[in-house]
């Protein structure tokens, strides 16, 4: 798989603010990337410096099909995280008008925008003024936009955050067909969104990279065996479950022997243990020793969206 975008060492600075600190990570033909993380972890701030809207601070956007002469915006298809449109217009004057300014003919943006827009299930509307289109048919409208002069590379800003259920389905089911013709990159906050459409993400948390790999490799290298106890809080539990996590930390004793964290929350308590069977019958044996008035155990395994929290929260 050749490589269509290689970002290396990028930073950029609002004068205090370092909002991206050197960030590495690639993008192959034909996969669909996500980049992940919360509210001002600096997707915005990569994506822009991506479609050559914001300059970096240090280091470098390559782009290695790219002929040395061609301007990079040519093969780049952008969906802004709010994208703003001419009310006035028409979707299809709208569509029109981007393919005019990505360099297509007259008569190549007219035929392009009409499919787009079909595509994007606008047909019906593409005569209509865009003041009249709901959310999801501007976001579907900004797609059309974006992939009107065929780009290589489809980057999206948070396409589905601002819309309601209807309006997500609409745009994730979308986007899940383009990715099968165009390489995809978007950003998101959401993990589900990501899980549903990626093959790699690259999680971002306060302008660095968290974790970055493909999906499903991700997925199972970290999946841990966990146990979760739901107790009574009565007198005796609480007193055992104090004596207990302070153990798990003592080299030496057996909780620390088969639980290598844990983590006590309300009434409930959360292990990571170190291999499920021991540990599933060593914590059964000491709940009966010591009388803990358990209300529920439940032994299975840590999922991507612990994994996401631990790797944007520590
Ligand atoms: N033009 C700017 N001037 C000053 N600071 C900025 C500017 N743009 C972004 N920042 C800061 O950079 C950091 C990253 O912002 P950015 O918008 O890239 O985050 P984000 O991951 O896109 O967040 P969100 O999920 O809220 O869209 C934030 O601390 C933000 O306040
Ligand atoms: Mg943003």
């Amino acid at each position: 798989m050749s490589a269509l975008l290689e970002v290396t060492g990028l930073s950029r600075s609002f004068g205090e603010v370092q909002a991206v600190k050197g960030i590495d990570f690639t993008v192959a033909e034909g996969r669909c990337v996500a980049l992940l993380g919360p509210n001002g972890a600096g997707k915005t701030t990569t994506i822009r410096m991506l479609t050559g809207l914001l300059k970096p601070t240090s280091g470098s956007i390559e782009y290695p099909g790219r002929a040395e002469s061609a301007d990079i915006r040519a093969g780049i298809g952008y969906l802004p995280q709010s994208p703003a449109f001419y009310p006035w217009m028409t979707g299809f004057e709208f569509v029109t008008y981007a393919g005019k300014l990505c360099g297509l003919s007259g008569a190549e943006s007219r035929r392009s925008a009409g499919e787009w827009l079909e595509r994007v299930g606008l047909k019906d509307a593409a005569k209509r003024r865009i003041g009249g289109y709901s959310g999801g048919m501007k976001q579907r409208l900004g797609l059309a936009q974006a992939l009107v002069h065929g780009p290589k590379l489809l980057i999206m800003d948070e396409p589905v955050s601002a819309l309601d259920p209807l309006g997500r389905r609409e745009v994730l089911e979308l986007i899940t067909q383009l990715k099968r013709e165009t390489t995809v990159l978007f950003s998101t906050h959401v993990l589900h969104d990501a899980e549903e459409l990626c093959d790699d993400i690259v999680i971002i948390r306060d302008g660095r990279i968290a974790l970055q790999g493909e999906l499903e490799t991700i997925r199972n290298e970290h999946r841990l065996p966990v146990i979760e106890l739901l107790l009574e809080p009565d007198e005796v539990t609480i007193k055992w479950a104090k004596t207990f996590i302070a153990s798990v930390d003592a080299a030496g004793e057996e909780a620390h022997r088969y639980v290598s964290r844990a983590e006590w929350r309300g009434n409930s308590m959360t292990l990571d243990v170190r291999e499920m069977e021991g540990a599933r019958e060593y914590l059964l044996r000491t709940l009966a020793d010591h009388k803990v008035k358990i209300v529920r155990l439940n032994a299975g395994y840590s999922t991507l969206e612990d994994l996401f929290m631990k790797a944007v929260s520590s």
